[in-house]
């Protein structure tokens, strides 16, 4: 008997050492923009497995719905908090300052993800990780190029009429998307932006601007869209208005989500430029190297590709989103 509890006490006092041995988890904060893309469901879950998974660390989740107002108020409830890392992406580049300088006042360190902040505040993060968006608007824009040229449909002298959905106003996407395609534009003399309007990242603002677009419009040749969300939003109101997307009117988009895919196997879109939301284990590397006190790179970028009818089809069963 008295053997017996001498055991017991004896794994009872271990059980208490090895609880308190136990690291406390880092606490994580993490302000999302909202969920106004499958792109963006597909980023929200990424970085919420990723830290859930890992029981070192303890992720407080905040939706902004597309508020910059419920975002401020998010950043200074985890500022309050007294959290360990602020994993932050911006709905806008503009208006952060004053609450990244209370983190900073705070010692918290704060990482962009996915969209930054106004290069004069950027002094106040970390880091950023993701897309480098200009380069994917270039992307698409030199995709065009190519296939009008394969196809023969640009002389470089006829004019080629085209329309542009923009993502969410002030945006880093948007803005970038727009720099970066415009760059290509400008090295042909004969492509014409004749509309541009933003679509707000969703189908169905893209749906209601393109069937504006159509309605003023009846010569447009191609549409470029910020993400494909808004390009498949916009390949509905073409087919309403009698026409054949990726054949009347060429479609390209930003993302690489699977309906785009489904889209190009289905001849209704063109082509797709990746931009991977899957950015949470990314994120989980970039939060345990500062946690290990090791020096982050200012840049984090994503590596991605892109796809049209030669190599969607093939690609598509192993989409993860
Ligand atoms: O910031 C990334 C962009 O935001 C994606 O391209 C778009 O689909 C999302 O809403």
């Amino acid at each position: 008997m008295k053997k017996a509890l001498f055991v017991l006490t004896s794994v009872m006092a271990l059980s208490a050492v090895t609880a308190f041995a136990a690291p406390k988890p880092w606490v994580v904060g993490f302000s999302q923009i909202g969920s106004e893309s499958e792109w963006r469901t597909a980023d929200t879950i990424s970085v919420q497995n990723a830290f859930n998974d890992d029981p070192s660390f303890t992720l407080i989740y905040s939706d902004a719905q597309q508020k910059q107002e419920n975002q401020i108020k998010a950043l200074r409830t985890f500022i309050a908090r007294k959290v360990n890392c602020i994993v932050f992406t911006a709905l806008v580049e503009t208006g952060y300052g004053p609450v990244l300088q209370e983190a900073a006042k705070a010692k918290i360190p704060v990482i962009m993800i996915d969209r930054d902040v106004q290069a004069s505040d950027r002094a106040l993060r970390l880091t950023i990780m993701g897309s480098d968006f200009v380069k994917e608007g270039e992307k698409a824009g030199t995709w065009l190029a190519d296939y009008l040229k394969k196809q023969g449909l640009d002389d470089g002298k006829k004019a080629i009429n085209i329309v542009e959905l923009q993502g969410t106003t002030g945006s880093a996407p948007a803005i970038d998307r727009k720099t970066g395609f415009a760059n290509i534009l400008k090295q042909h003399a004969n492509w014409q932006l004749t509309r541009s309007q933003t679509g707000n990242f969703t189908t169905s603002e893209g749906k209601a601007v393109m069937e504006a677009f159509l309605k003023a419009d009846k010569g447009i040749q191609v549409l470029y869209a910020h993400n494909d969300g808004m390009a498949l939003g916009a390949i509905q109101a073409i087919k309403e208005a009698g026409l054949k997307p990726g054949k009347d009117i060429i479609v390209v988009g930003v993302d690489a989500v699977k309906g785009a895919f489904e889209a190009i196997v289905a001849g209704e879109m063109n082509a797709t430029i990746e931009c991977s939301p899957l950015l949470g284990p990314q994120a989980v590397q970039a939060v345990t190297d500062l946690r290990d006190g090791k020096k982050l790179p200012a840049r984090i970028w994503t590596i991605e590709g892109i796809f049209d009818a030669t190599n969607a089809a093939a690609a598509l069963p192993s989409r993860q989103y």
